[in-house]
């Protein structure tokens, strides 16, 4: 077989490259950026890229490209309807995020928990003022949506001495959540009910979107803390901001939203009970070296002909 040529738009440290040489030594690699990739696309077999990243124009140049693998998990944009109709593989980095999401979802849990949100603004203004916190412990975690994050956050979230419920497509044992609810809508309002936080950790498809609305946050507590890692359209931020300002809930920490950057617009920002971080939860310095692990591991499966990792449905979009 001649040399597969690989297309990669993100820099590579030199480790990165030997990762993907030891698991397939006859391939070129080539790496570049968006805005210089299009010249490569002629011999281009496989192009690794981001799921943010505008590919489709490349998809038009690249006739040799069998697959296309996304470093990160989210690949919206890579559901073009040209790759849907072709049977170019898609692949994306799902399965590497538990760890970095579920130290971010605990830290912002506990900024709110333990009261940094206020000491952090009344240290700007050197204020000694004593002000009551919670404990994490004995408190209920509701997730939405258990894959790989999520069961993580449940495995941290029982450390803690949390109960731990959990929305999930179907039914499995699972050792770190206390009670899994089926994905209707009369199901995720009773858990929502129950939980002090709830945290979305579903992927974003046709079905996903738009799937937390006022209805859902007019069944949290008035003292719960809603939590989104995952993409901003899972949420209704319209319905999100008016649960906040209606004191319907008590507070939220977003990560992902519906436009990003989030707009200097948004009241978001200016809220007290928000805690806004610009789409990090999942960053790492250990982030490309599992991300080019896997894509590693996967090139050898592909070119042995094996059954490969995360291959993504490309009409259900994960
Ligand atoms: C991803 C993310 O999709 O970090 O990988 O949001």
């Amino acid at each position: 077989m001649s040399a597969l040529n690989i297309v990669v738009l993100n820099p590579l440290a030199d480790r990165h490259r030997e990762l993907i040489l030891a698991a397939e030594p006859n391939v070129t690699i080539l790496v570049t950026d968006e805005a210089n990739a299009l010249e490569h696309m002629p011999s281009c077999h496989i192009l690794v890229t981001w799921g943010w990243m505008e590919t489709r124009h490349l998809y038009q140049a690249a006739p040799h490209l069998e697959w296309i693998h996304a470093l990160s998990a989210g690949v919206e944009k890579l559901l073009f309807p040209e790759i849907q109709a072709a049977d170019t593989i898609l692949t994306n980095a799902k399965g590497i995020h538990g760890i970095p999401v579920s130290e971010h979802v605990l830290a912002m849990m506990l900024a709110f928990s333990r009261g940094l949100t206020v000491s952090l603004r009344q240290q700007e203004t050197r204020q000694w003022k004593r002000i009551p916190a919670g404990e994490l412990h004995g408190s209920t975690l509701a997730i939405v949506g258990l894959g790989s994050i999520g069961r993580e956050i449940a495995k941290k979230a029982k450390a803690l001495g949390m109960t731990v419920l959990a929305s999930k497509q179907e039914v499995t044992t699972e050792l770190f959540v206390d009670k899994l609810y089926p994905p209707d809508d009369d199901s995720l309002l009773e858990m929502l009910a129950k939980a002090d936080f709830t945290v979305t950790a579903l992927p974003l498809t046709e079905s996903t979107q738009n799937r937390i609305r006022l209805q859902h946050f007019t069944a949290m507590k008035p003292s719960a803390y809603f939590f989104n890692i995952a993409r901003g359209a899972i949420v209704n931020e319209n319905d999100l901001v008016t649960a906040l300002e209606q004191n319907l809930i008590a507070g939220a920490g977003l990560d992902v939203f519906a436009c990003e950057p989030l707009p200097e617009s948004s009241p978001l920002w200016s809220m007290p009970n928000v805690i806004i971080t610009p789409h990090v939860a999942a960053l790492s310095p250990a982030y490309l070296d599992r991300s080019v692990k896997l894509f590693a591991d996967n090139l050898t499966r592909f070119i042995q002909g094996r059954e490969m990792l995360n291959v993504v449905d490309k009409v259900k979009g994960y």
